[in-house]
């Protein structure tokens, strides 16, 4: 992918001087103006680093995701069109502003940059009039909204906004704004703006979204001649979905998901007789690094789970969380199991597998952390669950947490009712969070693992 973007790069970057340098002539007048300012093919020939990023990214791809296509085919379907741009707002958000779209049944129809969110959607946004299902507005004026207080002449109108500041915490609530999502019906699916709201990283000095999410390195903004060096910022903004059909730079995406993921959060296993359970493991999980919760976002589609195993030689004698590949893991037998998940239940109490039609949900998350001050009783926000474990003491316990960015139990509802493809179900990957991965030893005695 790096070698075709350098081979386009080299004559797109030959037009792009003589348009920076055109420009330096007339300096008031920008000729990247009006609709031309939406397809980010236009923006590749300066910002070749930001567009080879973010066309790996979920953002470029929100748009083009079979579950997405197939869940806003069968809600249109089943509500009769009355639920409208619900989905599409967020997922093809220009499309729906420019009136190319009311339902999100003809993006196939329309020109890529229309699907996504896109350069010229977060680059516009002009100000946040609400905290969920994107109430960004649009600014007309044709000003490209960024971080960089001094822009250097271009082609285009440029701006500074605190919206696009990672060093400043207003710069959340843009990001916030798609990050929370409130279903027709009222519940509160997605909602890591919310999460972060209520957490430390909220506070005075803390971090914004951004500051996590678009890790910043010493670059140029631009490839034209006399770009400044400055601190640009990274927009692959990976976390844990990934690309389920072929799409630009697979293989980095699903690499710097298991990097974050690895580094996500802290675990603990302890193996101990206790007075009144007898013999037991401990598992401890703290959400040390994210913003918000774990998982977040959409996590009534999401499941991360412990998986437990005793040994006593070679043999198994006990487990919880063994999860076979392409099975839902919410229909395992397992009364131990310890599945990190929302549960969402429509009007009539059911508990139903497409959000859409949620009124309630049940939320077990782990919580992220709400203060730095190590004397607040509220500073350990850990979590632990024990598991009874057969006598005598086994010679090992192992331990990790595995996630899956969408289950099973969605996934072959969408391929029953004829909405997906089941090749997709082939692509979905189940990770392993390397920071999680313990072994308890029966020679280290009843001390936890560190
Ligand atoms: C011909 C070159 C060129 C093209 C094409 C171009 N830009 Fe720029 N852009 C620049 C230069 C030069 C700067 C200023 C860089 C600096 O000051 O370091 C800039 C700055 C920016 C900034 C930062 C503004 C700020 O104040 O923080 C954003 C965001 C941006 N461009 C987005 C875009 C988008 C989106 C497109 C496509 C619609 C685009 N640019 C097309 C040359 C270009
Ligand atoms: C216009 C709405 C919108 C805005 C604004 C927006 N996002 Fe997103 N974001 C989305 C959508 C939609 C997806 C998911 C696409 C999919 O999975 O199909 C997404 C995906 C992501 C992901 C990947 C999630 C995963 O599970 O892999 C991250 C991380 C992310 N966004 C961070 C940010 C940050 C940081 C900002 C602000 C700088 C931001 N987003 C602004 C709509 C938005
Ligand atoms: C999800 C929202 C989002 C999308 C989509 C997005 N950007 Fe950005 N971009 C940002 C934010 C936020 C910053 C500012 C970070 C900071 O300065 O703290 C930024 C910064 C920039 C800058 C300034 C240099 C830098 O790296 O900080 C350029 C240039 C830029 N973006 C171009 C683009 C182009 C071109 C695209 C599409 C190919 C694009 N952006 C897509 C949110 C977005
Ligand atoms: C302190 C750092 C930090 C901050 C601040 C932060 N995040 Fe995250 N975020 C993480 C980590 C770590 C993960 C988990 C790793 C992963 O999912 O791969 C994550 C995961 C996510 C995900 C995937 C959801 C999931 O189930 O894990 C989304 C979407 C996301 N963040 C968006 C945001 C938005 C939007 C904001 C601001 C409102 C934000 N983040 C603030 C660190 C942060
Ligand atoms: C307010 C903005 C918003 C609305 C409305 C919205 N989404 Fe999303 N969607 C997001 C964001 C943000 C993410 C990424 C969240 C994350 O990864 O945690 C996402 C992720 C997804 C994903 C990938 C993760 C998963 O759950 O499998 C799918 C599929 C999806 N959305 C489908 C839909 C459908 C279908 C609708 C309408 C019924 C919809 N979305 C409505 C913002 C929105």
């Amino acid at each position: 992918m790096t070698r075709t973007l350098a081979a386009l790069f080299v004559p797109a970057l030959a037009g792009a001087i003589a348009l920076a340098s055109c420009t330096s002539t007339t300096p008031d007048e920008p000729t990247l103006t009006g609709d031309a300012l939406l397809d980010p093919n236009n923006c590749l020939p300066c910002h070749a680093d930001q567009f080879r990023e973010w066309s790996g990214s979920m953002h470029a791809y929100a748009g083009e995701d079979p579950v997405f296509i197939a869940m806003n085919k069968r809600m249109q379907r089943e509500t009769n069109g009355q639920a409208g741009s619900f989905c599409v707002s967020c997922h093809a958000p220009l499309a729906v502003r420019a009136g190319k779209t009311v339902d999100g049944l003809n993006l196939g129809e329309l020109p890529s940059f229309m699907r996504g969110v896109t350069c010229a959607f977060c680059h516009a946004a002009s100000a946040v009039e609400g905290t969920h299902n994107n109430p960004l507005r649009l600014a007309t004026d044709g000003v490209v909204r960024g971080g960089i207080a001094d822009p250097a002449k271009s082609p285009h109108r440029s701006a500074y906004s605190e919206l696009h500041d990672r060093e400043v915490l207003p710069s959340s609530s843009m990001c916030g704004a798609c990050h929370d999502v409130v279903t027709p019906a009222g519940a509160h699916i997605e909602r890591t703006f919310s999460e972060w709201n209520a957490s430390l990283y909220a506070k005075p000095g803390q971090l914004s979204c951004g500051k996590c999410h678009m890790e910043g390195r010493e670059g140029v903004a631009a490839r034209v001649e006399g770009a400044p060096r400055r601190r640009v910022h990274d927009h692959t903004m990976a976390a844990v979905d990934v690309a389920l059909t072929p799409f630009t730079d697979e293989d980095g995406q699903r690499a710097a998901v298991q990097r974050l993921l690895d580094a996500t959060l802290l675990a603990k296993l302890c193996v101990k007789q206790t007075p009144a359970a007898g013999l037991v493991a401990e598992v401890t999980l703290d959400n040390a690094f994210a913003g918000h919760s774990f998982p977040s976002g959409a996590a009534q589609d999401r499941r991360a789970w412990v998986e437990l195993i005793a040994y006593r030689g070679d043999a198994v004698v006990f487990s919880s969380g063994v999860v076979e590949e392409k099975k839902a893991v919410a229909a395992l037998p397992d009364p131990n199991l310890w599945l990190l998940r929302d549960k969402v239940f429509d009007a009539a109490g059911k508990e139903v597998h497409m959000f859409w039609r949620a009124a309630r949900y049940e939320s077990e998350l782990l919580p992220p952390a709400v203060t730095a001050d190590p004397t607040d009783p509220a500073f350990y926000h850990a979590v632990t669950r024990t598991y009874s474990l057969p006598q005598p003491v086994p010679d090992r316990v192992t331990m990790r947490v595995r996630m899956r960015p969408v289950d099973f139990d969605l996934l072959d509802d969408l391929v029953a009712t004829g909405d997906l493809d089941p090749k997709i179900l082939d692509r979905i990957p189940t990770f392993e969070l390397g920071g999680t991965v313990k072994e308890w030893t029966n020679d280290r005695g009843f001390r936890c693992t560190d």
